[in-house]
């Protein structure tokens, strides 16, 4: 069984049911997503970072001026006067998302991934405006992750688009599924769709750091197709969260499943943000590079490389110039953790193990985060003379994807380089 053999229906239209995943901070870049529309499926694009993203993407200077305002505050602890400005925010999201969907073609879809843990000192007004931008600039659909997304569908509900853009949630439980839909069924606002994510998933994790081994995705998978069929509610169910290959996709659709989302295939691909020699270090892993731990500010846990820079040295927050962690009050772990390794050695260069700026981390593409089986991607490409591993294109990931059967992957047709070794043999 192919994933092919399926479609996914959401809002009236049919798509490849393959959907990429939100990677912040554009690591899912524009060119990933339109690349999954052109193919007919459903590229994310993040606003993680919005405003440094536009700057690295249209050459704005929305940080540098953010920066400049604050830069006052650099040596004190409290931020709370280090407020974004919301028309900054709105201009950024807007230029993004208006960029990104004047360049769609085909049939497929680009979406935002939202993540509400980004909380930019004001959380409610700051989504509000990400949310409402992201509309008002054409976006496909939203989906909101990192989060319970509580006040979400109220912050949307005044805009125009309330009923028309796709709205998803991503929930690793069916108790974090119920607390959201009491809200949505209030607001008359169903989602359109749910993601469902595993434990295997990379990025920060909706799971307690000790029991991931206890849960399975297929579990919780099933579990919820369980709960809507008894509530009578027909969303499409898409879950995530170690889908390496097209046949594990099938199975889940075969199960009743509507489509699948994926990610870490795809921090490899041409069109991904990583910088070559991350994506190299990605195809290079092995199993017991792989770590989860607590040392994300936002709470949650995250998977990522034990190899990672962010993990190596620590830095001064940079909370003027970022600060999307800051929690409303102008705190983040982070700079209660820095400020305690300063006191207990002053003078001296802090090292804190237990946190990082996860701000400045993720925009330099320091924390090298990835899903459970990034160790496998050296069988999806091929081994090239100098040791190196051709970098597949987007289009090659998606349609392996597409036409897998018997967990096979096609591997992407070599070029330049002289291939020594076929990947599954590297
Ligand atoms: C590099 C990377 C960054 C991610 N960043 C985000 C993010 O910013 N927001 C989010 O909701 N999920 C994020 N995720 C989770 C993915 O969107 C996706 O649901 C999950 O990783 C799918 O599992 P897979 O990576 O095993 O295919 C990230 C995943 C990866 C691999």
């Amino acid at each position: 069984m192919k994933l092919d053999n399926y479609r996914l229906k959401l809002g009236g239209k049919e798509y490849v049911p393959i959907m990429i995943g939100g990677m912040g901070v554009n690591i899912s870049t524009s060119r990933l997503a339109l690349e999954a529309a052109r193919l007919g499926g459903i590229g994310h694009i993040s606003d993680a970072e919005i405003c440094a993203v536009a700057d690295s993407e249209f050459g704005t200077s929305f940080v540098k001026e953010k920066r400049n305002q604050y830069s006052a505050f650099s040596n004190d602890s409290n931020k709370s006067k280090v407020q974004f400005d919301l028309a900054a925010i709105e201009a950024a999201q807007k230029l993004y998302v208006s960029k990104t969907m004047e360049a769609k073609k085909g049939s497929g879809a680009v979406f935002i991934n939202c993540m509400e843990k980004l909380l930019m000192n004001n959380p409610a007004e700051t989504l509000r405006t990400r949310l409402h931008a992201a509309m008002s600039a054409g976006i496909d659909g939203i989906t909101l992750s990192a989060g319970l997304h509580m006040r979400s569908l109220e912050l949307m509900k005044d805009h125009p688009r309330f009923h028309d853009v796709m709205i998803g949630i991503v929930v690793s439980s069916t108790r974090a599924l119920k607390i959201f839909l009491h809200r949505a069924v209030r607001l008359n606002r169903l989602p359109d769709f749910i993601v469902v994510e595993g434990p295997l998933a990379g990025g920060h994790l909706g799971f307690d750091i000790h029991d991931l081994d206890k849960y399975s995705l297929k579990d919780i998978v099933l579990e919820t197709i369980s709960f809507l069929q008894k509530e009578g509610l027909s969303i499409p169910i898409i879950p995530a969260g170690g889908v390496f290959t097209g046949s594990d996709g099938a199975e889940y659709l075969e199960a009743g499943a509507s489509a699948v989302q994926v990610a870490t295939r795809f921090t490899i691909a041409e069109e991904a943000g990583l910088p070559e020699h991350v994506k190299q270090a990605y195809l290079a892993t092995a199993k017991e590079d792989v770590i989860v731990n607590m040392v994300s500010p936002t709470g949650y846990p995250m998977r990522m490389l034990k190899q990672s820079p962010a993990l190596q040295t620590s830095m001064k927050p940079n909370c003027e110039a970022l600060g999307y962690i800051l929690d409303g009050e102008g705190k983040c772990d982070y700079i209660k953790e820095y400020e305690e390794a300063l006191k207990a050695n002053p003078g001296e260069k802090p090292k804190v193990t237990t946190k990082f700026c996860l701000c400045t981390n993720m925009q330099q593409y320091n924390c090298w985060t990835c899903g459970a089986l990034v160790y496998r991607l050296k069988e999806t490409t091929n081994r090239l003379a100098d040791g190196s591993y051709q970098i597949p294109t987007t289009e090659d990931i998606f349609l392996d994807y597409q036409y897998s059967d018997n967990h096979s992957i096609h591997l992407p047709n070599p070029i330049g380089q002289e291939v020594i070794r076929k990947a599954s043999s590297a």
